[in-house]
């Protein structure tokens, strides 16, 4: 059977297991078109990538020493274009015995000493996609009663930088292919009128409802994925099961018919509200794989896409390629006088995808998995035999833009295909690679972590992800130059609780020992799902997820990064203000006030470690009231059916 066919009976056996599973599912009547505008279909060709007239000045890849003219020239823009939210947020925290807004106003002249504020969104399927989104509804200051005095609204729009990884990345690739748009207006459009954003209710594997913008039943989607999938491959482009697997993405996630086949990520640097510098910059993170290696390992190179490149800091490749053009048979950092540009590659979908490929691992664990059908799991190892023998099990980027590039240390410097999978692949599973970057001089970094660490039932933030990074930044041969606060091991996270409420790393910036032209890293405020009114560990790999279970993970979302709109601890707005002016304040020489200095001693790790072994299960109980769902129990109750216990071995992963 062809891999074409064989992808098409997966995704039938998929659908008819899970349609078994989820009687539950909850269908939604057929909605009304809904015009919003976004980011632009500007792909030549639809998915399909197409030749276009080079521009007179040839496209190329650079090296990786700085960040890029196009970043640097928007970013003297943005930051200016953070002072006036920041005085808003700063107006709302409530720091007393401290001028906050002031401080803002005396140093608004210079980008320099003013915070420089990232958002880091973890993977983990469609419950880091959803709890991340709670975090940023409570961020921005769009979110209804998010100005209110204490609330944080606004810490997004005061923001430089905006990563995302996996299911995170979903959510940011989301937010901007749909022209910056809010959490709260898709959960209100898509409850109030219509839409197709976020209908999580029918899964990929099931296919949107048919209506409004959406114009295909189940069978009609397959045959499109496969024929947009097919024509790629007609057209002589290496495909992989990432293509169709963002194909399906985007029907839930770009508000467009058949999810916008010609919606490009680089069109997000076109957006004129983008130019103008009124949002943070997304970026998405994907970790490289060498030819033929099936295990990716923490010293693996990480890539990250933002609107104008795809490439990495990282010591290995250093590099980076115009966005826009990959696709364009580049060779040794340039496109030689006989290849024409190529344009439409970059599907957001596609990027989005890539950062969410866990395919590899799907058919690696396929045997060990119990309870799978017999039927689907010939099914999955007849894709896999299909594809293993040319390297097809991942995100296929071919031609590479960095072919014959730093061929002294690029591992893949000799293959015509660039290989790219999961960016929680590595257990960095928060992308904190981009914002830890020294050019990029970050300051603080909210990290929402959503991960399914701990392994004994119950699949909550342990610490893993920090501790990935901490680790890889302290391996000399792939760090260059990145720092990392000081991170202690998982089982210190849970005996400290460090798990089990906002905490702070590296706060006292004279800790660091720095050598040479090092600079302080950014300090990272910890925030890890909890319950608070939701048992938001949803399974990672649930297919599934109704209007109201969504809402309801949002809302805990909310309510973690707000820590329940301050109801745990009332000065915790101050504390965040604390934590942005922190290291702006170092540079300045300026005292925090007592209220910081309390704060920086309630959430700062203080270095004290207990590694023994935690007793018993984590099992953390509701913070404030529970949100009551319909169909919905504490985990585990709704994970019985099979098709389910395929899904379920991937959390292992992210
Ligand atoms: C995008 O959003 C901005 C801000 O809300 C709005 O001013 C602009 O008109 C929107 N752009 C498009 C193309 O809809
Ligand atoms: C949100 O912040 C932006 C940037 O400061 C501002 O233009 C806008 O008016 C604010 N919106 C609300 C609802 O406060
Ligand atoms: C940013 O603000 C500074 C100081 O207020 C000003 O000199 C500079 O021109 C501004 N940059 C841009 C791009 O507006
Ligand atoms: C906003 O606050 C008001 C007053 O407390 C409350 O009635 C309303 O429900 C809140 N709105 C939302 C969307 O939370
Ligand atoms: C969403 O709907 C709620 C309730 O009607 C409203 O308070 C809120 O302002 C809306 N939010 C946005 C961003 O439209
Ligand atoms: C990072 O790696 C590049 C390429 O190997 C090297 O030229 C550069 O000096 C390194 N930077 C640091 C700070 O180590
Ligand atoms: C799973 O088992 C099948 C049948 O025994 C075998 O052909 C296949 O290679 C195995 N797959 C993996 C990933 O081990
Ligand atoms: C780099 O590697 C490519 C591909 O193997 C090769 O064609 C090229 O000549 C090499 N370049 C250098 C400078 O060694
Ligand atoms: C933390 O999570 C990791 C990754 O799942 C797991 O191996 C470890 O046992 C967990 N430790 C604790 C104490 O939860
Ligand atoms: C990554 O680690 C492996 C195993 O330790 C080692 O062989 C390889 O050289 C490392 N790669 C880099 C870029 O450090
Ligand atoms: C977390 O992963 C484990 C497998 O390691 C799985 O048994 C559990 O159901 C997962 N929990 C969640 C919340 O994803
Ligand atoms: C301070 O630095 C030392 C040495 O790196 C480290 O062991 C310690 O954990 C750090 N303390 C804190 C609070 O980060």
């Amino acid at each position: 059977m062809d891999p074409l066919s064989t992808f098409r009976l997966i995704f039938c056996v998929l659908v008819s297991s899970n349609l078994a599973l989820a009687a539950s599912i909850e269908h939604q009547s057929a909605r009304d078109l809904q015009v919003l505008r976004r980011a632009t279909p500007d792909a030549p060709n639809g998915y399909t990538p197409a030749t276009v007239d080079c521009p007179s000045n040839r496209p190329r890849i650079r090296g990786a020493s700085n960040i890029s003219p196009e970043e640097s020239s928007w970013l003297s823009t943005r930051r200016n274009n953070t002072v006036s939210p920041m005085t808003d947020l700063f107006s709302r925290l409530n720091i007393s015995g401290f001028d906050a807004v002031g401080y803002i106003n005396n140093n608004a002249h210079n980008a320099s000493a003013l915070p420089n504020i990232g958002i880091a969104v973890s993977g983990g399927g469609y419950r880091a996609c959803t709890n991340g989104a709670g975090a940023l509804a409570a961020f921005d200051n769009r979110t209804a009663n998010s100005t209110e005095n204490g609330m944080l609204g606004g810490l997004l729009q005061a923001s430089t930088y905006l990563a995302g990884l996996s299911g995170g990345g979903w959510l940011v690739g989301s937010l901007y292919v749909n022209n910056f748009t809010s959490v709260q207006a898709i959960q209100n459009t898509t409850t109030d009128v219509s839409g197709s954003l976020w209908q999580f209710g029918n899964s990929i594997f099931e296919g949107p409802d048919k209506g409004g913008i959406q114009v295909l039943d189940s069978g009609e989607y397959y045959t499109t994925l496969a024929d947009e999938v097919g024509d790629k491959k007609d057209a002589g482009y290496d495909t992989s099961i990432t293509d169709y697997w963002g194909r399906a993405l985007s029907f839930q996630l770009v508000n467009a018919s058949n999810g916008g086949p010609a919606y490009t990520f680089s069109s997000i640097a076109d957006d004129p509200d983008f130019q103008a510098g009124n949002s943070p910059m997304p970026i998405l993170v994907s970790d490289g794989r060498s030819p033929g290696q099936l295990i990716v390992a923490d010293n693996a190179t990480i890539y990250e896409f933002n609107p104008w490149e795809l490439g990495s800091f990282d010591p290995t490749l250093f590099g980076f390629a115009p966005l826009r053009y990959v696709g364009s048979n580049f060779s040794g950092g340039s496109l030689p006088d006989n290849e024409q540009c190529v344009r439409g590659f970059d599907n957001a979908g596609f990027v989005m995808g890539t950062s969410s490929s866990l395919f590899n691992q799907f058919f690696l664990q396929i045997n060990d998995t119990a309870g799978v059908p017999s039927l689907l799991k010939s099914a999955l190892n007849s894709i896999l035999s299909s594809v293993s023998a040319s390297d097809n099990d991942i995100a296929s980027w071919e031609p590479n833009p960095f072919f014959g590039f730093n061929n002294d240390t690029n591992e893949n410097a000799n293959s015509k295909q660039l290989t790219l999978v999961d960016g929680g692949e590595d257990l960095q599973n928060i992308p904190l690679h981009p914002l830890i970057q020294p050019v990029r001089k970050v300051d603080v970094i909210f990290a929402v972590d959503s991960s399914n660490d701990t392994v004994s039932g119950f699949g909550w933030p342990n610490g893993t992800s920090l501790v990935a990074t901490y680790e890889r930044t302290s391996n000399a041969s792939i760090q260059n130059g990145t720092l990392f606060p000081s991170i202690p091991d998982q089982n210190t996270f849970v005996n400290l609780g460090l798990n089990n409420h906002p905490t702070f790393f590296g706060c006292n910036s004279s800790n660091f020992t720095l050598t040479d032209s090092a600079t302080v890293p950014p300090l990272i405020v910890y925030l890890p799902n909890q319950p608070y009114s939701f048992d938001s560990n949803l399974s990672t790999f649930d297919p599934s997820l109704n209007n109201s279970v969504r809402d309801a993970v949002i809302q805990n979302g909310y309510n973690v990064v707000t820590q329940a709109n301050g109801t745990r601890d009332s000065e915790w707005s101050a504390c965040v203000g604390c934590a942005i002016l922190s290291r702006s304040a170092d540079r300045t020489g300026t005292r925090l006030p007592q209220v910081c200095q309390d704060c920086f001693s309630r959430y700062c790790w203080d270095g004290t470690v207990n590694s023994t072994e935690p007793a018993g299960q984590y099992d953390p109980s509701m913070i404030v009231g529970v949100t009551k769902v319909a169909g919905a129990g504490r985990l585990g109750a709704s994970m019985v059916a099979a098709g389910a216990a395929v899904l379920t071995a991937l959390s292992l992963i992210i």
